[in-house]
């Protein structure tokens, strides 16, 4: 077994912490790859005691686990390896201290410092770490969107944690590169000669990456009713994942190779601005309907508040201005409160040049290879075949289906998991570099500013929608239509 190291969480009672960072460690527990000694160090302000952090830790294990994944044995082994620690980040006292003579029993050992806080005290908590000599050459710094709010705060954040630690040894989270499917795309891509062929402006028509959710706020309403969907979902999860289509192979699977492709990526994103804003972009925000037969509140009533024009749903129109992608448009889309819960990344082809069958036989659809993240985790590749049910020449679609979630039932993927290992291998390949930090708020700033100047309304949709009409009409202009393989393939 690998050797053990210390992960220092701050924000250790936090809703992040909770929900994602204590259950991926459990998980990686449970899979013996939390090597025996190593400590997991949640710092949190407050009074509890460590007793009192260790009973929560268990409530939120057998609130976010999967059904049937709470172990009561294995949750109380895993407590041990708990080690928490109150203190007040901003705050340089006695209980800084502490910390640092509980990591310095073992100073030589890796250190993985997850900032689950506000990016405002990244700045002091870094400071401290410095002050109180836990920066060492072992450690590692893990942070998480939201990296700013626009260019400017983004890149104020990345000077000052730049202040106290390398480049090399601060990994930002994009959970969306530690989903398996993600990582199966790059394989798909880069070891495959059948679509690497294809896979450029001559043989494709559009690209459709699509990230709907059914779920609303989530008791977050302060931070989202700043962001909307633009900031919290495009600005990264979204334009990462099109930079994994787009970008050309790196020349070997290493961090800096494949950063430095989805820089030129992000550089090749043609620019929004003024009034094209307007033409390739929808907002929209949903208002009561019904989800699974359930009346679920809109976006104000959940708000509490009468007025707000925040997007909870954006669809839009980009194009990577390069030799492989001219003209080729890539659809995006995400919203809160939506039909159905999926991601997936839809590569739509070519038709056929010249049709040999005829009318008869029915409609010729183009091919489509569908990769979807979630909820299952699929590849399915669409052609045409013939109808064997009857004599006559019919076409009917028909897929070739990979189904990792069936295949691979046994595995638990949980991609907090993979990165926070990652990070303690040192393996910096899913994480994300701050040049693409500031380029893609290079891109989204224009759109936010065009969209405040106008001040126009968002589009209402109404909730369990696949969101505002416009949003249809955007691919309508091209001939094109949304791919909703969860409905599309039944
Ligand atoms: C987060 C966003 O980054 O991703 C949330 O802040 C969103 O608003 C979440 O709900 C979606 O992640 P997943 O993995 O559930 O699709």
């Amino acid at each position: 077994m690998a050797e053990p190291f210390d992960i220092v969480i701050f924000g250790g009672s936090g809703d992040l912490a909770f929900r994602k960072i204590v259950p991926a460690l459990y998980r990686a527990f449970g899979e013996a790859k939390l090597p025996e000694g190593s400590r997991v160090v949640p710092c949190y302000r407050g009074a509890l005691t460590a007793s009192e952090y260790i009973a929560e830790a268990d409530a939120a294990l057998r609130e976010h686990l999967l059904e049937g994944e709470y172990d009561q044995a294995q949750a109380s082994e895993f407590s041990s390896y708990l080690t928490p620690c109150a203190l007040d980040i901003k705050t340089a006292d006695a209980r800084w201290q502490t910390l640092a003579d509980l990591l310095n029993t073992a100073a030589d050992r890796v250190r993985v410092f997850y900032l689950a806080i506000p990016p405002a005290i990244f700045g002091v908590c870094c400071q401290h770490l410095s002050e109180y000599g836990l920066v060492s050459a072992n450690s590692r710094l893990v942070v998480e969107k939201p990296l700013g709010y626009n260019a400017a705060s983004a890149n104020a954040i990345n000077d000052e944690i730049a202040r106290y630690f390398d480049e090399t040894a601060i990994y930002r989270i994009d959970h969306y590169l530690g989903k398996e499917t993600v990582q199966n795309l790059m394989a798909l891509r880069f070891t495959n000669v059948i679509f690497e062929q294809l896979w450029d402006a001559k043989s494709i028509d559009h690209v459709q990456i699509s990230i709907s959710e059914t779920v609303g706020l989530e008791g977050r309403a302060g931070f989202y009713n700043e962001a909307g969907a633009l900031r919290d979902m495009v600005q990264n999860h979204l334009l990462q994942l099109l930079c994994l289509v787009a970008m050309e192979s790196p020349h070997k699977m290493k961090a800096s190779s494949i950063r430095a492709e989805k820089v030129k990526v992000l550089e090749a994103l043609r620019p929004m601005v003024g009034d094209e804003v307007f033409k390739h972009t929808v907002r929209g925000q949903y208002v009561a309907g019904n989800h699974n037969g359930k009346l679920v509140p809109g976006y104000l009533e959940e708000l509490g508040e009468p007025n707000s024009s925040t997007e909870t749903f954006v669809a839009l129109r980009a194009y990577v201005d390069n030799w492989r992608w001219a003209r080729v448009p890539f659809y995006l889309r995400t919203g809160k409160r939506m039909k159905q819960r999926s991601a997936e990344i839809v590569i739509q082809f070519k038709g056929v040049s010249h049709r040999v069958y005829e009318p008869s036989a029915g409609p010729l659809l183009p091919n489509r290879l569908v990769i979807r993240l979630q909820p299952e985790e699929t590849i399915q590749l669409i052609m045409m075949s013939k109808d064997l049910n009857t004599l006559d020449m019919q076409l009917q679609p028909a897929s070739l289906n990979l189904n990792f979630s069936e295949s691979y039932k046994h595995v638990k993927s949980d991609a907090y998991k993979r990165l926070i290992l990652d990070a303690v291998a040192a393996n910096s390949s899913l994480f994300i570099h701050r040049d693409e930090v500031a380029n893609a708020w290079a891109w989204i700033d224009p759109i936010i500013e065009a969209w405040q100047q106008a001040s126009q309304p968002p589009h209402l949709y109404r909730a369990g929608t696949w969101g505002p009409d416009e949003s249809d009409e955007l691919l309508a202009e091209d001939g094109f239509s949304w791919f909703n393989s969860g409905e599309a393939l039944k």
